[in-house]
């Protein structure tokens, strides 16, 4: 940016990360502000928002700030977008919010790991187009595997089995993000859209939710203790070392739209299915019908 008195104004880089008090999150907001970008780590507990903003600032480095919203919650998501929005442009949003539930949950009557793995990112990212300036990274996960790759309705057939519906979830997510960089790239937007496999790590979620047999298929849980071993072993790494692919897909300006960077920080070809028409389409609905970019109230109101 030039100024009245023809001096260069550098401007400082602005980065949203959710879910950021703890676990990967913190580690991209801490990765984050050593690269330059005043951070803003969004979270639930104002207590770990005042403590992940303290340690982040012990960084020298930009200060970060922190913005409580409950991203369960889709009239939050809808909020928190709103004062983001208000503030002018954003260079980097990390969707990094993610959630298992080992039981059936249901959030305003919509299955809770579809909304928080997946509505509740596309709905923020929907909500902050206008200001996003440079680079969306949506945090995914290597479960898309397990998915049960049907996607007519938010629930698929079949029993609840909390790691598959995670899988199914975060494919949804995968699906929308690739679509969403093929059709800002054929918009000329210039924004980059990624998305990033932290691997697996050793944090709250992993020590919370994928502890008990029942998150997995029946057929998997005649095998239980060999899966808990896998999945013990999967999710052995620490949380800054989990943070590796987000950080990459944030800050390498080399990376493609489109690109997806695996656990090892390098660009994977994302499953096949994420990529299927069909699947695209039905997800593209979903999210439409489920997460509407305007409150029916505010329409009546409008
Ligand atoms: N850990 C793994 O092995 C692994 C593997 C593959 C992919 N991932 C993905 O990586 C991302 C981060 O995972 P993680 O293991 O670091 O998760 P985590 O341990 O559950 O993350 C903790 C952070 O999430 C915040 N959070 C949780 N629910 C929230 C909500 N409803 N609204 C706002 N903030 C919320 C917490 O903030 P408050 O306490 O302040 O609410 C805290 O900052 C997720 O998308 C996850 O699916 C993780």
């Amino acid at each position: 940016m030039e100024s009245l008195s023809g001096l260069k104004v550098v401007m400082t880089p602005k980065a949203v990360v959710t879910a950021a008090t703890g676990g990967i999150g913190l580690h991209t907001a801490l990765g984050l502000t050593r690269a330059g970008y005043a951070v803003t780590v969004v979270g639930r507990n104002p207590e770990r928002g005042a403590q992940a903003v303290e340690k982040i600032n012990a960084e020298a480095g930009e200060p970060a700030r922190f913005l409580q919203a409950d991203l369960a919650s889709l009239d939050q998501v809808r909020a928190l977008a709103a004062t983001i929005a208000a503030e002018g442009e954003l260079d980097l949003l990390v969707n990094n919010v993610g959630a298992m539930y080992p039981d059936h949950t249901e959030l305003d009557g919509v299955e809770a790991t579809f909304v928080v793995n997946h509505l509740s990112p596309y709905l923020l990212t929907e909500l902050l187009l206008p200001v996003i300036t440079r680079r969306i990274v949506n945090v995914t996960s290597s479960a898309v595997i397990v998915a049960k790759k049907t996607f007519d309705t938010v629930e698929p057939p079949g029993g609840y089995y909390g790691f598959h519906w995670y899988g199914r979830a975060k494919l949804a997510n995968l699906t929308y993000t690739l679509d969403l960089a093929q059709r800002l790239r054929a918009r000329g937007s210039g924004i980059t859209v990624l998305a990033a496999d932290p691997g697996g790590a050793d944090t709250d979620m992993t020590d919370g939710s994928s502890r008990t047999p029942q998150i997995v298929s029946p057929a998997l849980r005649l095998f239980w203790p060999l899966v808990l071993r896998t999945f013990q072993r999967a999710t052995s790494r620490p949380a800054a070392l989990a943070a590796q692919p987000s950080l990459r897909a944030a800050t390498d300006d080399t990376l493609p739209t489109g690109t997806v960077i695996g656990r090892h920080s390098t660009p994977v070809t994302p499953t096949k299915t994420a990529t299927d028409p069909r699947t695209v389409h039905a997800v593209r609905a979903l999210s439409e019908k489920h997460a509407p970019l305007h409150r029916v109230t505010d329409e009546v109101s409008n």
